[in-house]
């Protein structure tokens, strides 16, 4: 079966730009309707989409029935739209993270599954080559017994990045800041590589933005594979470096910087993108710099995922794991304990 999907866009912020150029990319998906709560928005979304725009995104898919719903609104407006699409037969599409606590992403999870549509949760960063050559090493064991996982997010964000939003930086809209919001990516690529983890010792600090959210956060972590591993995310540490994820293993060591493989030592096994030069993006200091392109493979991976009725890459379990990892962060924080995970 290979029809053409018609989507429709919830949430008409920033981030919907790149799944409306992912739409267009691809020649079996159709962005049919857009809906964003204010008319406003939804004029000036109509304006620049050139579909239908609504302001009530039950109306919009009693309307238009689309085959799927992109949800791009706050992060802890995921649950209530995923809902509504779920009771229609639809399937969603949801940005990162899935939600903002587990109750409310297992509700997603649980509603999809009781309506048989797929659930996919954007973490466009698993659909990058540099990671799936990583990934590929990895579980081939050509790093031998994983030792030690890293994963750094030293960011920056200016104050009127929260500022100029109702929702950044709040504990209801975003969850938490740093972690949750930005580092959540790196953090998603780490567990993909190093499985689950057993405990983990965590502390967040707000330091220098006037948010209810971290800006500073560390983390050590126990992985059940008898790996260590560390976490440190910020959106405080000017000027923003690219992301770093560190792995190493028995066998030798690779590292990623900006998503791009800066590093690959691994005894017997040559860096199979040796003098690879394509230019990387990392929102390490501006928000939108991301490319299309990952978002695309992961759009092209969901309507696979729904042609052939299989499950996508990031289905909603796999798109919590990150989630889960980063509030036993935030319970740590504030236990001041070691917390265990899946106990
Ligand atoms: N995958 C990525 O790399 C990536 C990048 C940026 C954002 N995101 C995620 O996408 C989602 C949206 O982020 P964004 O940067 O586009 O946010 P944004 O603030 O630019 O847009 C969010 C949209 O939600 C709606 N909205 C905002 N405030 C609202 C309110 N008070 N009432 C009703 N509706 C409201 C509006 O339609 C708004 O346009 C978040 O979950 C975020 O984590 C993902």
């Amino acid at each position: 079966m290979n029809i053409t999907l018609k989507f429709a866009i919830i949430g008409t912020g920033s981030i919907s730009e790149i799944h409306a150029a992912a739409i267009h990319a691809l020649p079996n998906a159709n962005l049919t309707a857009i809906c964003s709560s204010s008319p406003q928005r939804a004029k000036l979304a109509e304006e620049k989409f050139g579909v239908a725009a609504y302001t009530n995104y039950n109306l919009m898919m009693d309307e238009e029935k689309p085959d799927v719903v992109c949800i791009c609104t706050k992060s802890g407006d995921h649950l209530e739209p995923t809902l509504a699409a779920a009771a229609r037969g639809i399937h969603v599409l949801s940005e990162k993270p899935l939600e903002i606590n587990l109750e409310r992403a297992e509700k997603m999870i649980n509603a999809c599954k009781a309506a048989k549509v797929k659930l996919g949760c954007v973490f466009q960063n698993r659909f990058s080559n540099h990671f799936k050559i990583v990934k590929k090493a990895v579980d081939e064991g050509k790093l031998g017994k994983l030792l030690m996982g890293n994963a750094y997010i030293k960011w920056f964000r200016e104050s009127n990045y929260y500022q100029n939003s109702n929702w950044r930086g709040t504990l209801q809209g975003d969850g938490g800041a740093a972690l949750i919001n930005q580092g959540i990516h790196t953090i998603d690529l780490l567990l993909n590589l190093f499985g689950e983890v057993k405990t983990v010792f965590g502390e967040v600090r707000t330091m220098t933005h006037a948010i209810e959210g971290e800006d500073v956060g560390a983390a050590m972590l126990s992985f059940e594979n008898g790996a260590m591993g560390t976490i440190q995310g910020s959106t405080a540490f000017y000027p923003g470096y690219p992301e770093k994820l560190e792995i190493f293993g028995e066998k030798g060591s690779i590292m990623l910087e900006g998503g791009k493989i800066s590093t690959w030592n691994v005894q017997g096994c040559p860096n199979p993108l040796a003098e690879n030069s394509e230019p990387t993006k990392s929102g390490a200091a501006d928000p939108m710099n991301i490319s299309n392109e990952l978002h695309i493979a992961q759009f092209q991976d969901f309507i696979s995922a729904i042609q052939n009725n299989k499950e996508p890459l990031v289905n909603g379990e796999e798109g919590t794991k990150a989630l889960k990892l980063i509030l036993a962060i935030y319970e740590s924080s504030k236990s001041k304990k070691l917390v265990s995970i899946n106990q």
